[in-house]
């Protein structure tokens, strides 16, 4: 039996005459790794913003947990466990690499308790920032200003938010973007990491292919607002009709890579 953590149905978004989602239907299990690939405009940061209630749908429903949550606010799906990443612009600049992390990690923690146990001389949300801060690999930069990180490490200073804060469902746009190329074996690993951290669910939008095919349990295309297809990351990249309509042109190297791989 499978154990579905979101349930997408028909999901539709209209901007005027634009359809950027077109009746999305997407089941994520829980405790996988689910990508979302794509051509630019196809729609995946539209569905993203469906899925963390940034966005109301045109039409169709959400299932969160078996609840339906179509019209359930923004701020009231964080609280059920639906996360996204924090963008640059959520980040203080004038604030440190830790206090930066240790307001992530404060922002869904309603358990006043936590706060205030103390371990050590550090309570345990502070513990809980700097394991985000190793996970995210910019241990040795807490004490920096956020704002005088290079781009990659602000990149990781989004995924140390997001480990931080600990939604139960993870949703990730482009964590590599604009990153340079030695860094994003590092987020591999941090996303690796996060995985292994028991039940989390993690969503990906991410155009680096070596990324996607490493990482995904499952991926879905979308292709012009539509699902193209959805499979393992040997069914995508040996798709016939992916390949016709996005992968082939692309990426034809890494999907030969994949499929020897
Ligand atoms: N707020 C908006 N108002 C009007 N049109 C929008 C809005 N947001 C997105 N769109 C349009 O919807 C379509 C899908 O955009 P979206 O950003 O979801 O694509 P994407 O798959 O994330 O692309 P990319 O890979 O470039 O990030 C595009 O044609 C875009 O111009
Ligand atoms: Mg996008």
């Amino acid at each position: 039996m499978s154990d579905y953590i979101l349930q997408a149905k028909n999901l539709r978004k209209e901007f005027g005459s634009l359809i950027a989602v077109r009746d999305v239907s997407i089941n994520v299990e829980r405790g996988h790794l689910h990508s979302i690939i794509g051509p630019n405009g196809a729609g995946k940061t539209t569905l993203f913003n469906l899925l963390s209630g940034n966005l109301r749908p045109t039409s169709g429903e959400l299932w969160y947990n078996g609840k339906n949550i179509t019209r359930l606010p923004l701020h009231r799906r964080a609280h059920i466990g639906i996360g996204r990443s924090f963008q640059i612009t959520n980040i203080f600049p004038t604030r440190t690499v830790f206090e930066n992390v240790r307001l992530a990690a404060q922002a869904r923690n309603r358990d006043l308790k936590a706060v205030f146990t103390v371990w050590g001389r550090m309570t345990s949300l502070e513990l809980r920032a700097f394991e985000a801060i190793d996970i995210a690999q910019l241990t040795g930069k807490e004490r920096m200003l956020a704002s005088a990180l290079a781009h990659g490490d602000q990149r990781k200073l989004e995924l140390a938010m997001i480990v931080a804060a600990n939604p139960e469902l993870m949703l990730l746009d482009e964590p590599t973007a604009g990153m340079a190329t030695e860094q994003v074996p590092e987020v591999i690993q941090t996303i690796d990491h996060i995985r292994q951290q028991g039940h989390r669910t993690v969503m990906l939008v991410e155009h680096n292919m070596s990324v996607v095919m490493s990482v995904s349990d499952r991926i879905t295309v979308m292709h012009h607002g539509s699902v193209l297809a959805e499979g393992t990351p040997k069914e995508i990249s040996e798709s016939h009709e992916v390949q016709q309509a996005y992968l082939g042109e692309l990426y034809s190297d890494l999907m030969e890579s994949a499929r020897d791989g």
